[in-house]
């Protein structure tokens, strides 16, 4: 796992973005697998931004997001899908048809969560797999004790993540469970990005660089996978 540090959190969200468009430059139908949460924020801010000035069109990307809630309702604000829809896709040429979310209205969340591992294979894998990082080190919401092999599941939220994400919602409280890609799934992907900004990452960053793989904390994952690099600022990297 290479590291970069950037001298702030701007510079760290326009590398990542600039990642994310010469990639679709390359390769126009690339397969991203992107993540949600205040770290994601400015990276597809600076990510709409530049695309409109280049006049860039993502209607062959495919997306896939990492997680989504269970429980909300379709249209709900604070699903992923439509924090996915707000932040990038409504602002860019974007087919909506090639927006996958993890099925969380099924009768049989199981069964669609393997369709869901299916799908993302049937495209020819993720290209591009963008993560943000959460305070006790879970990554999309594989909490503490994930499997690093697990694939696309239900899984329950941990009290710290709830609270964590609460702030998040203007009204309603945090589900209890929600479905995530798996660990192994985000190992499958061909290049990831795994970023952290701000003090309060600062200690979780500490444990993933110096610790050794485990899945009490499920980020230090990252470290097996080939081709990875962790994308911090100085405030999140002081630690290291
Ligand atoms: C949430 C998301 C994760 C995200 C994490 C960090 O739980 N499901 O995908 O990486 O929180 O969020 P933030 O960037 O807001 O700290």
């Amino acid at each position: 796992m290479e590291i970069k540090v950037f001298n702030s959190a701007a510079e760290a969200s326009m590398f990542v973005a600039d990642q994310i468009l010469e990639l679709v430059k390359q390769r126009p139908s690339a397969n991203l697998g992107v993540a949600t949460g205040r770290t994601m924020d400015a990276i597809y801010h600076k990510l709409v931004q530049r695309s409109q000035q280049e006049n860039l069109k993502y209607n062959d990307v495919k997306c896939f997001a990492v997680d989504e809630y269970i429980g909300l309702a379709v249209d709900d604000p604070n699903s992923y899908e439509s924090y996915l829809n707000l932040h990038l896709w409504n602002q860019l040429d974007f087919n909506k048809k090639n927006l996958f979310v993890p099925a969380v209205n099924q009768e049989d969340i199981d069964k669609a969560a393997s369709e869901y591992e299916d799908q993302i294979k049937s495209c020819g894998g993720i290209d591009l797999q963008l993560l943000g990082v959460g305070l006790n080190g879970h990554i999309g919401l594989n909490e503490p004790g994930s499997s690093l092999d697990s694939r696309t599941r239900v899984v329950a939220l941990t009290s710290s993540t709830r609270r964590s994400n609460k702030v998040l919602f203007r009204k309603g409280g945090v589900p209890l469970t929600a479905v995530t890609m798996g660990i192994g799934t985000i190992l499958d992907s061909k290049y990831c990005l795994m970023v952290a900004t701000g003090e309060t990452k600062a200690e979780i960053i500490q444990k993933i660089v110096n610790g050794d793989i485990n899945s009490k904390v499920p980020a230090t994952a990252i470290k097996q996978h080939s081709n990875a690099i962790l994308v911090l600022d100085k405030d999140s990297a002081k630690l290291i």
